[in-house]
């Protein structure tokens, strides 16, 4: 494990005992991150099953390469998004051969806490945000130095449910405009221009008129919700939760399961809303005597509310307080 990544695995217990590795069955782990998921499958899934992994960030992927030497031989590491998932999958003849999948959906500790990627508003880099800078090109800096004020509106308002949406992207464009990039100090990076997550922090502040002394009265940071929106915008990350859904039902065999931990309520809604249309209901007419649109339930649910993590994990691990686990099993 490189020495300093940083991540706790949320619900482990719960994700284990829904999963319920047994020996020689093989699991696909969406998000591999720090490895702490696929550590559990791995310890348990042995003397032959596999873990395919997918991980687009190469710190996450070198520090869970450590952390699982001892299971080399049954862990493939794909450094892909796991939107690759159906094709990786038939690629290494897994295909119908899955006991179970796994998404733990957003960003670990380490990327938010150590890589300066600009992920938060308090670290010191530059407003990057992409998961994997080799295969990415769209940055934040992009977004905040090229798009309009609907677009940048937008993208606060559905990514962030942000109230002062309009505001803030009206205020942005405006501070562009009186400041043409030279004078911004940005950074020249190959093609892309960058600017550093300090400098839009405190753009942010200007336009909502916060002081520094007036900020210590916030619960969280005025910052918080444009960050999100834009983590999620430059790594396309609602698009890809639903492109994965399906492809995650249709690569498990009969009784093979799915488990989803979101971290916000527009990736639970996406989840929760997609696991329901596979129960199938019947859409026939009521007025119709028999049932002729042949509706039959896929899946079975397997977690009704979401197991949300205890107040003990909470307490060990704050960052767990907002996850939310779902899980169905294909029927
Ligand atoms: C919450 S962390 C996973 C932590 C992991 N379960 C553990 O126990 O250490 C989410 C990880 O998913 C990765 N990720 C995000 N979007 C991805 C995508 N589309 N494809 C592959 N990996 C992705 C991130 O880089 C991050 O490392």
């Amino acid at each position: 494990m490189l020495s300093d990544y940083q991540h706790i695995s949320v619900l482990k217990d719960e994700v284990l005992e829904i999963l319920s590795p047994q020996p020689n069955q093989n699991f696909v782990d969406c998000t591999l991150g720090g490895g702490g998921h696929s550590e559990e499958l791995l310890k348990q899934n042995g003397p032959k099953g596999k873990v395919l992994a997918f991980e687009l960030d190469q710190r996450a992927i070198a520090a869970s390469k450590t952390r699982l030497k001892d299971y080399q031989d049954r862990l493939i590491i794909v450094h892909k998004s796991y939107v690759h998932l159906k094709s990786e999958v038939k690629k290494h003849n897994l295909d119908k051969n899955i006991s179970g999948i796994l998404l733990d959906l957003g960003l670990s500790s380490d990327q938010l806490d150590k890589t300066n990627r600009g992920f938060s508003f308090k670290d010191h880099g530059l407003l990057d945000m992409r998961f994997d800078p080799a295969g990415q090109t769209l940055t934040a800096s992009d977004i905040i130095l090229t798009y309009s004020v609907s677009a940048l509106s937008k993208i606060f308002q559905e990514y962030g449910g942000e109230k002062m949406a309009k505001r803030l992207a009206r205020g942005i464009v405006s501070w562009r405009e009186k400041h043409p990039p030279t004078t911004l100090g940005v950074v020249k990076q190959k093609q892309n221009q960058a600017i550093k997550t300090s400098m839009l922090v405190s753009v942010i502040l200007q336009i909502l008129k916060i002081s520094d002394s007036a900020l210590k009265k916030f619960r969280i940071h005025p910052a918080t919700k444009v960050f999100q929106a834009l983590r999620i915008a430059v790594n396309a990350e609602l698009y890809n939760i639903q492109a994965v859904l399906p492809q995650a039902i249709e690569v498990l065999p009969k009784g093979g399961r799915l488990a989803v931990i979101s971290f916000h309520s527009l990736e639970d809604r996406i989840v929760k809303h997609y696991f329901r249309s596979l129960l199938g209901s019947c859409v026939c007419p009521p007025s119709a005597p028999i049932c002729r649109c042949g509706q039959k339930p896929q899946v079975k649910i397997l977690t009704k509310k979401g197991i949300r993590p205890s107040s003990q994990e909470v307490k060990q691990n704050p960052r767990s307080r907002s996850a939310i686990l779902r899980a169905i099993e294909k029927i």
